[in-house]
């Protein structure tokens, strides 16, 4: 999925803490990479811990488990797994005891090779395991080494409770887990398994459970998150669903599938005022050519159809996107094709990467990765300098606007306030511009690379 942002976010959150904390309680540290699935997964698994009475600790230094939350969607987020964990490791010194385990993503691809490559790691749990969590825990704390990475077709999670560090103010709600795209570059349907939606009911308990506690906005999330299906109820019946929920007055969703925008679900964006004004479609390649080696199920001509059906149907619509370069075969002709595209559609915002071998996908297996990591690189520089100035374009555009911005909290240096308009960008607000989860209408004035000012 995309909106790949390394996360580290140690701990739970104190909001939800249990009333009263045993400091005696067994201490566990979780760190989170990856996608936003993984945020809410540690969510999940940081709710299981925590009611098997572990406590959670936002200083590895002071913990007696450490948990790293993996993402193996590139080469480059794995090899960033490793070097974090070595780097944790040396907490091992002080606490011989101290349990060091790996969930999520790279489950899959470690199963076998625990032993070889990091006997220190005692605990490998996949992302359909986190309903046994604290017992896995707890047996590698007693010493044996657990793994555990079945995937289960039917495991959506619930009646469980997640337990999020997060804002308080915009939360995640899983409304799908899985993949069924099997897009050929893509470890996706291997690492998570096959796409399972979660009952309406459950999603609803959720939203509702975020809106009881103030929080003010949604974000529904699934790898392909509008091909959502429970039953005979589809996205759109969902989102409508979501949007009846009282409180909640923003409703975000990532990541969609272009081939998945069924008119229904436009329909939905167009007249539910609470659905914002911006979409995340990952292009990744436009050639046809590419398209099709991929597995992806449209073409650039469709692709663009898309855009102006969303578009039309959505005012001032911020659309951003993943683009991946040298992808097996990939000529100069087919990425020129893909910059082609770009200027065509002027994302507001891109991923961008690299293709990489990802050892047990299609193109792994059927494909021979050619472009060179010197092509590789230059095209992916390419196509940054490209959206960069896109990017600046679409934040000088917006300057004049008047928004209504939701207030975060103070900005990371603490001298501004952080805020979010509909289209998701950021906004720097005057220090003291509103209390946190609270609206203020701001005209927005200027921007610096990431945010915009108002
Ligand atoms: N190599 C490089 N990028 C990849 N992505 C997915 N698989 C790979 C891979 N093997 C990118 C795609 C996807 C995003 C989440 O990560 O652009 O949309």
């Amino acid at each position: 999925m995309a909106n790949l942002v390394k996360i580290r976010r140690p701990g739970t959150a104190d909001a939800q803490k249990p009333q009263t904390v045993d400091p005696d309680a067994p201490a566990v540290y979780l760190e989170t990479f990856g996608c936003q699935m993984n945020q809410a997964d540690s969510a999940l698994i940081a709710g299981q811990l925590g009611r098997a009475g572990y406590r959670a600790v936002r200083d590895p230094a002071a913990a007696d488990v450490i948990l790293i939350n993996t993402c193996a969607i590139r080469e480059k987020a794995e090899d960033r797994v490793w070097g974090r964990t070595s780097q944790l490791l040396r907490h091992r010194s002080d606490n011989p005891d101290l349990v060091i385990g790996i969930t999520g993503c790279m489950a899959e691809h470690l199963k076998d090779k625990v032993a070889a490559r990091a006997p220190y790691i005692s605990l490998v749990a996949g992302p359909d395991s986190y309903r046994s969590i604290a017992e896995l825990v707890d047996r590698a704390r007693g010493g044996a080494t657990v793994v555990d990475v079945k995937l289960d077709k039917a495991e959506v999670y619930n009646e469980l409770d997640p337990h999020a560090d997060d804002d308080g103010i915009s939360g995640f709600v899983t409304i799908q887990r899985g993949c069924d795209k099997f897009c050929t570059f893509c470890v996706v349907p291997y690492t998570r398994g096959r796409e399972r939606g979660v009952p309406p009911r459950e999603v609803l308990r959720h939203t509702r459970a975020l809106a009881e506690r103030g929080y003010k906005e949604v974000v529904l999330l699934g790898q392909t998150v509008n091909s959502y299906a429970y039953e005979d109820g589809d996205f759109a019946a969902l989102l409508r669903a979501v949007a009846a929920v009282d409180g909640i007055e923003r409703i975000r969703f990532t990541s969609p599938y272009p081939v998945d925008f069924s008119p229904r679900v436009i329909e939905v964006m167009a007249s539910e005022p609470k659905i914002c004004p911006q979409v995340h479609l990952p292009l990744q390649s436009g050639s046809d050519v590419m398209l099709e080696r991929m597995r992806r199920g449209y073409t650039r001509g469709e692709f663009l159809d898309l855009v102006g059906a969303l578009r039309n149907a959505v005012p001032n619509l911020a659309l951003s996107t993943d683009i991946m370069v040298g992808f097996c075969g990939e000529t100069d002709e087919d990425h020129q094709q893909t910059l082609s595209v770009m200027r065509e559609v002027r994302f507001d915002f891109a991923f961008m990467f690299s293709y990489s071998d990802r050892g047990i996908t299609y193109a792994s297996r059927k494909m021979t990765d050619d472009v060179t990591p010197e092509i590789k690189g230059a095209r992916l520089r390419e196509v940054i300098e490209l959206q960069e100035s896109h990017t600046r374009a679409s934040h000088e555009a917006m300057i004049g606007q008047t928004l209504d911005v939701l207030v975060l909290g103070p900005s990371k240096r603490g001298d501004k306030t952080l805020g979010r308009v509909p289209t998701f960008h950021k906004v720097l607000l005057p220090p003291g511009a509103g209390e946190p989860g609270t609206f203020v209408r701001a005209t927005i004035t200027g921007s610096t690379g990431h945010s915009l000012l108002a």
